[in-house]
């Protein structure tokens, strides 16, 4: 029988039209296109796009979104001007119900393939979206460059910019170069002024920013953390080496102008990687730290400490992390990679004794002093390796627990964490996840032992592709 020709094989270069399917890695959106899966950045499913094919790999390739030809009706009018060009929020030109529901599939699509179960037959709730869309985080982390990005109305406007001064934030897949920015939906409108005042007052007193790739120059980033709960505002420069007299400065500027700053801190970075952390830290007003509430709990949250970046929602992740763990007054529970223990204390009136384990010992001695200043004397923490802690002797020490929650990183678990849990096996298991893929890997390995409850995906990163995850298991008898 004759064979039906084959259909062309689409070029680099080439400009295609195609139908967007649905959403796929990353918060891009993939189409078919003879034979090749085509992902496109900023396009949304149901558009009709014109776009052209920069890489072809066996099988799929990927290409730059040049026109929409007929607009998705999941699409809406995005808020910031940066929108397109900016790394921070690449789906603000998706509806809120549309992110909710991508976020949903992409959870049951991670536990059908990545985890090999019957995603249909798997009880997966909407995902909890978040009351505020914008201007949620409490911490942004900006960055100074001697090289500013232009978007494409900067270059059209055929102003000419001082483009070897930029605050904002890196353009995505460019190390080099920082979008200066003038606003951002991210943080707050305090947050905002607080980036236009001191780029305005550094430029006026001659301070040169970063040079990202010659490792010379004086400001390297700007952090800013908020208290959502409790209006506290720290304002953390990172510099390469310490200038009393120029934080002084700018310590006067920013109490003049910005009363709502209660503390001001300089972090000295003289190393040349890329990073808001540094080798000492001077206090130059106010206490140095910050806090914030989640539940009935205070937090204090020191320049460079992990906190949950979405307050609010944060806590409506704990809250279904308790209700999924059905706490009985005499449980035992182990709370896993549990960062400064703010899981552990917003759980502890529930239960009998938590016992927290985490890496970092900084985390672990703010976790002590969250407990001790909320009168909390039923958590334990650990510092350690899971890897090396989570041992049978640990559980000798301990005690068996009636619970478990884990929230490890990005990565997932140690394969030997996971037998471990295997091996333990308690009845009650809350799996805590920002990456629905390991999360679900790891629970596939679990499968004969382990039955999913219960799927509550949360959003604390509106207008990202990023999703926090709570899965619900019991032991199978
Ligand atoms: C997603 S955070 C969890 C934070 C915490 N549950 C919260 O909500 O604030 C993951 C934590 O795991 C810790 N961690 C990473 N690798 C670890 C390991 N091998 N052993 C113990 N803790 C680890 C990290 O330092 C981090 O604090």
């Amino acid at each position: 029988m004759e064979q039906p020709p084959k259909p062309p094989r689409i070029k680099k270069g080439e400009q295609v039209e195609m139908t967007m399917e649905k959403f796929a890695d990353r918060g891009k959106s993939l189409a078919r296109v003879n034979g090749y899966v085509v992902f496109v950045a900023g396009a949304v499913p149901g558009d009709r796009v014109r776009a052209r094919i920069f890489k072809r790999k066996k099988g799929f390739a990927e290409a730059r979104l040049l026109e929409v030809l007929s607009p998705s009706t999941l699409r809406t009018e995005p808020r910031c001007r940066y929108v397109g060009t900016c790394g921070g929020c690449k789906w603000q030109h998706v509806s809120y119900e549309a992110q909710l529901e991508a976020k949903r599939q992409s959870v049951a699509e991670a536990l059908a393939h990545q985890g090999g179960f019957d995603a249909a037959s798997l009880v997966i709730h909407p995902t909890l979206g978040a009351a505020e869309t914008y201007f949620y985080r409490n911490k942004m982390e900006f960055s100074f460059s001697q090289h500013r990005w232009l978007t494409p109305d900067e270059i059209a406007s055929g102003t000419s910019f001082d483009t070897d001064f930029a605050l904002g934030l890196h353009v995505p897949g460019n190390y080099l170069k920082v979008l200066d920015l003038q606003e951002c939906h991210l943080q707050s409108e305090l947050s905002v002024r607080l980036v236009n005042g001191v780029r305005a007052f550094a430029k006026a007193h001659g301070w040169k920013p970063w040079h990202i790739k010659a490792h010379h120059g004086f400001l390297r980033h700007l952090v800013i953390r908020q208290g959502t709960n409790t209006g506290e505002t720290m304002v953390a420069l990172v510099t390469n080496g310490y200038d009393a007299d120029r934080m002084q400065q700018l310590a006067g500027h920013l109490q003049e102008h910005f009363p709502e700053v209660t503390t001001f801190v300089n972090i000295i970075n003289t190393g040349v990687a890329q990073t808001a952390y540094g080798e000492a830290m001077h206090t130059v007003f106010g206490p140095g730290v910050i806090h914030d509430t989640i539940g009935s709990y205070r937090f204090e949250i020191a320049p460079n400490a992990f906190f949950q970046t979405n307050t609010r929602q944060a806590e409506r992740l704990y809250e279904v992390a308790r209700d999924f763990a059905g706490f009985q007054p005499d449980d035992l529970v182990y709370d896993l990679y549990c960062g400064a223990g703010t899981i552990s204390l917003f759980v502890s009136a529930a239960v009998r004794q938590v016992v927290g384990v985490e890496l970092v010992e900084e985390a672990v001695a703010n976790a002590r002093a969250n407990a001790k200043a909320n009168g909390v004397t039923n958590c334990t923490f650990v510092a350690g390796d899971m890897l090396k802690l989570f041992t049978p002797d640990f559980v000798r020490q301990h005690g068996r627990p009636d619970v478990l929650i884990v929230d490890p990183p990005r990565a997932g678990m140690h394969p030997k964490v996971v037998k471990q849990i295997a091996a333990l096996r308690p009845e009650r298991f809350v799996y805590v996840s920002c990456n629905p893929q390991s999360q679900a890997r790891e629970l596939g390995e679990l499968q004969d032992l382990y039955a999913i409850e219960a799927v509550q995906p949360v959003d604390l990163f509106p207008h990202t592709h990023h999703i926090e995850n709570v899965i619900k298991l019991r032991a199978r008898s």
